[in-house]
């Protein structure tokens, strides 16, 4: 199987879990390449259901490498509870790699990432208050600390402390906030730093060495392209490169050993949190049916409610030239079924300029106005298709009609949130 890239289209939560995971067995090995637990990756096997926010979606399979990348941000509490609820269940995380070079998220990056959504007030980011965004910024600051660093009790001391100076003054005269001591801290951390020990290793030369092997690798990335702290929709996204381009710089694999970019992308849109979303719709449609509902849109990670609206052809276009993408995955097409038609924006409107591309000036994507073709819907339920023939007429036209938009094909065709509801057309 060639090496690929499994990357997020949209906004995040296109069911990068389900594909993740539906595929991962091809590869001997899934690599994270950026994020921490903001991510919410919902596996479902059988009538069990995992959403993972730090373990990436290919634990399932025994056989295959699943390495957290040198490009993640890590909560070691967090981990260490997937690595405990797996075991429970008899899933074993004896192939479960960390990088030593992965950030640590530290209890004040928890306490910076709220204090700083509240002094943006009405300007908040909307994030997921896991520290994601101070813990990244301290690596830019070259002050974080790394998994590595917990390995070694006088290194870890040493570097916290040099951290806390920075950080107490800023949480105590800022924000009036409670202060932390490397006592503190370390009696937290250090007895979670002697159980993660065993995971911890150097996983760029791991994965090389593999790569040397012949071996094929899956890059699971999390948020998606419109999240992305450079090609997203600035400032409303979250702190890493969660294109593909990230894959390399998040795991220390070369370039030259990547062969696809898969894109996975969700039959309509959804996002949490702030910024703008030009087919955004209102939560009740016309129809009576709502995406949140019949999608069950709600956030894995914060259960807040996701904002839903129509298909965009043109942030479906940007994904597919950031990213370069080979290949798309279409996810929750079932959840179109019950609409007489269905909108799909082709382009932008803004100030009497049409716009077939995303807007470079955020203020010009702001005030975007969709301008909509209308498809016809199918209104049956195709949630047991397993061939594209099978797909009724409207539903194979509407899938024709993304594969034109983005001058992508599309792979695959989900249709439910089982494995088995999945039409695969090209992959192999
Ligand atoms: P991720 O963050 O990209 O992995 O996506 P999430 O797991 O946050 O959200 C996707 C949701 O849709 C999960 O609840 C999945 O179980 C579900 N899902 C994935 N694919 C399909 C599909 O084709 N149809 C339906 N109805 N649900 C799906
Ligand atoms: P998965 O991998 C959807 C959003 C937050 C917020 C912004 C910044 O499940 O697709 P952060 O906490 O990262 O600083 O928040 O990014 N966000 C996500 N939205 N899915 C995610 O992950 C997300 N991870 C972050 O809601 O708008
Ligand atoms: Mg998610």
């Amino acid at each position: 199987m060639p090496s690929t890239v499994l990357v997020g289209t949209q906004w995040g939560d296109e069911g990068k879990g389900k594909i993740c995971d539906l595929i991962a067995g091809d590869f001997d090995c899934v690599v994270r390449y950026q994020g921490g637990n903001n991510a919410g990756h919902t596996i479902v096997v059988g009538d069990r259901k995992y959403g993972l926010h730090q373990v990436p979606s290919g634990i399932m399979y025994p056989d295959c490498v699943s390495v957290i990348g040198n490009g993640c941000v890590v909560n070691p509490k967090v981990l260490l509870e997937e690595i405990d609820m797996f075991e429970h269940d008899g899933i074993s995380t004896a192939n479960l790699k960390v990088s030593g070079n992965a950030h640590i998220i530290m209890p004040y990056h928890m306490d910076l990432d709220g204090a700083y959504e509240q002094l943006l007030g009405d300007h908040n980011i909307g994030t997921t208050k896991r520290g994601i965004g101070p813990c990244y910024q301290d690596k830019m600051a070259r002050i974080g600390l790394r998994m590595q660093d917990m390995l070694d009790e006088s290194v870890f001391r040493e570097k916290l402390g040099r951290a806390l100076d920075r950080v107490n003054p800023q949480l105590e005269k800022i924000f009036g906030m409670p202060t932390y001591t490397v006592d503190q801290i370390c009696a937290d951390y250090l007895p979670m730093a002697e159980r993660l020990r065993p995971y911890i290793c150097e996983s760029g030369l791991l994965l090389n060495e593999m790569v040397e092997d012949g071996k094929s690798i899956l890059f699971e990335g999390a948020q998606a392209t419109l999240l992305d702290i450079d090609h997203g929709t600035y400032p409303y996204v979250t702190s890493s490169n969660c294109t593909a381009g990230g894959s390399v710089t998040g795991s220390g694999v070369g370039m030259k050993n990547i062969d696809r970019v898969l894109g996975i992308m969700k039959a309509y849109i959804t996002r949490v949190g702030e910024g703008p979303m030009p087919t955004e719709l209102a939560y009740e449609t016309p129809e009576g049916h709502t995406l949140t509902e019949d999608g069950y849109e709600y956030g894995v990670t914060t259960g807040r409610r996701r904002r839903c609206g129509w298909f965009d052809g043109v942030i479906a276009n940007y994904a597919a030239r950031v990213n370069g993408l080979t290949d798309i995955a279409l996810t929750k097409l079932d959840v179109l079924s019950a609409f007489d038609t269905i909108k799909v924006c082709v382009a932008y409107e803004c100030d009497g300029v049409r716009y077939t591309t995303v807007p470079e000036h955020e203020s010009v994507f702001a005030a975007a106005k969709p301008v909509y073709e209308e498809l016809p819907g199918w209104k049956c339920d195709i949630s047991a298709c397993r061939s594209f023939d099978e797909l009724p007429q409207a539903a194979q036209d509407y899938v024709a009609y993304i594969e034109k938009l983005a001058h992508v094909r599309v792979t695959f065709v989900s249709v439910g949130p089982d494995r088995e509801q999945t039409i695969n057309r090209y992959w192999k």
